[in-house]
Formats: structure tokens, C-alpha cells, sequence
């Protein structure tokens, strides 16, 4: 039926900030919520998918109807969504995963010293980008949080990794995007598809997202 346009389709979404150790007690991260993340992955329950929710270390309810994987880190989310990837139709990643990590953690607290320290970091697997290279029959959504040139860089991220759609956000204001109910962003598209959404509650803004897809995926076929 029309208001289940998902019915049958195997959808994974990535939620959440990623947490990368220095040592057993602290560690790396980000201020996402979850919010617009666990939004996309209620969106397209509602729609009738079949949703496997890749969580960060977040403070929301676990949502019914869906498989739910709780991760830490950006290898844990790298490693959790390769496992669902090929039976998947579409790959939604709005993780703020970190893009770093401390290079050496510590198996035992750092302890204190006399004046400054350094903590090395090295680079994380990007997962929207393997997922770009990896990808056969899958569509596959980035988001990109961006404060400046927000749709330059979402249509290089659109190019670079391979990505069918960044949902683009603009983050310099700080009433919008990491930890907010509601949510600006600007859907981007090959073939110079632009689309911009008023500014709307996460929910709402998430099922207007995958309904706009699915048209436009619909008139290309
Ligand atoms: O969680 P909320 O508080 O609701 O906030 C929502 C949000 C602002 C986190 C979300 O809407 C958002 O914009 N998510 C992506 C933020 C981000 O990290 O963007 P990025 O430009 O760093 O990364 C671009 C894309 O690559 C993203 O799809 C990201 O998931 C992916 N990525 C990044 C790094 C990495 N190592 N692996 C990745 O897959």
C-alpha cells in the first residue's frame, strides 16, 4: 500500500555519536543526541522496513519494532554495519562518527604529570566511504554537519563516498542540529538536485526526508 512504500525493504541507520578510549576511563566524542538518527530509523519503521538501528552511546528509549545494535566506537559501528550491509536496500548513516582516535589507549588510567601532555590520535575507518565502494544495490545516505559552505561540501561528500543523497546540515547556529528537537538541512542529490526543508521537528523532518527520496527514486526508474 501507498503508505508503506518500504514494505519489504531491509534498512540500516546509523544513530549517535561514536566513543573512542584514551583509557579505561575516559574517552572521545561528540555532542550528537541520537535524535535525528533514532528519527530516520522510526521514519522508515513507520513506512514498513525492515530497520536495523546502529546505535552510539546515547540517552534515548530503545525504539520498538526494529533490531537494535548498541555500539561504543567507530571500529564497533564500522564492524555492525558490514554485517547487515549486503542484505540491506538502503544504508542511512546520521552517526557523527569520530574521525579520530587516541592511538595508543591506555589498558590502565593515565596518570598525572607534571605540566602539558599530548594525546596522539590516528585516523578511523570512514564508514560512509567503504560503504561507497562496497556498494552493488544499495542506496546509500550520508548526512554532512557542516558551519560553513554547507552545500559545497555535501556535494563533494556526494562524490568522494560514493553516496546517493547528503542530507546536508547546517550546524553553525547552535539552536540547530547536535542535540536539537528540530532541524535545518538541505537534501543533495547527483544530477544537481538541491532540495532545501523548512526547519521541522526531527520526526517529521525524518519521514519527509525518505518520502522525497523515494519519489525521486521512484521517477528515475
Ligand atoms: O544526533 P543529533 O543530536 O540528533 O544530531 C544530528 C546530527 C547533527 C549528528 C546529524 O544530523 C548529522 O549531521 N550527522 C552527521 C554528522 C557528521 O559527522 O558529519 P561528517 O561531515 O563528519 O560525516 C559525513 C558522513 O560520513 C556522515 O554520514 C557520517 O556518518 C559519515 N562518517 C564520518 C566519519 C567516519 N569515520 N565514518 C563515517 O561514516
Amino acid at each position: 500500500p501507498k503508505e508503506q512504500p518500504l514494505k519489504g525493504k531491509k534498512v540500516v541507520v546509523t544513530a549517535g555519536p561514536t566513543r573512542e578510549r584514551i583509557d579505561p576511563v575516559r574517552y572521545l566524542t561528540n555532542f550528537s543526541s541520537g535524535k535525528m538518527g533514532y528519527a530516520m530509523a522510526t521514519a522508515a519503521r513507520d513506512l514498513g522496513a525492515d530497520v536495523t538501528l546502529v546505535s552510539g552511546p546515547v540517552d534515548l528509549p530503545e525504539p520498538t519494532g526494529m533490531t537494535v545494535v548498541q555500539v561504543e566506537s567507530a571500529e564497533d559501528m564500522l564492524q555492525a554495519v558490514l554485517s547487515v550491509y549486503e542484505q540491506s536496500d538502503l544504508a542511512i548513516k546520521t552517526a557523527a562518527v569520530a574521525d579520530y582516535r587516541p592511538k595508543n589507549a591506555m589498558n590502565q588510567k593515565m596518570k598525572k604529570q607534571e605540566g602539558d601532555s599530548v594525546i596522539e590520535l590516528e585516523r578511523t575507518t570512514d564508514i560512509l566511504k567503504t560503504l561507497g565502494e562496497k556498494k552493488t544495490h544499495q542506496l546509500l545516505i550520508g548526512f554532512a554537519a557542516e558551519t560553513n559552505d554547507v552545500l559545497h561540501y555535501a556535494q563533494g561528500k556526494l562524490q568522494k563516498k560514493n553516496a546517493d543523497y547528503i542530507v546536508a546540515n547546517d550546524v553553525s547556529q547552535t539552536d540547530r542540529g547536535f542535540g536539537t528537537d528540530e532541524n535545518t538541512v538541505t537534501l543533495v542529490g547527483h544530477g544537481d538536485y538541491v532540495k532545501s526543508f523548512p526547519s521541522l521537528q526531527k520526526e517529521a523532518l525524518a519521514k519527509q526526508l525518505l518520502l522525497h527520496i523515494l519519489e525521486r527514486e521512484g521517477q528515475m526508474k
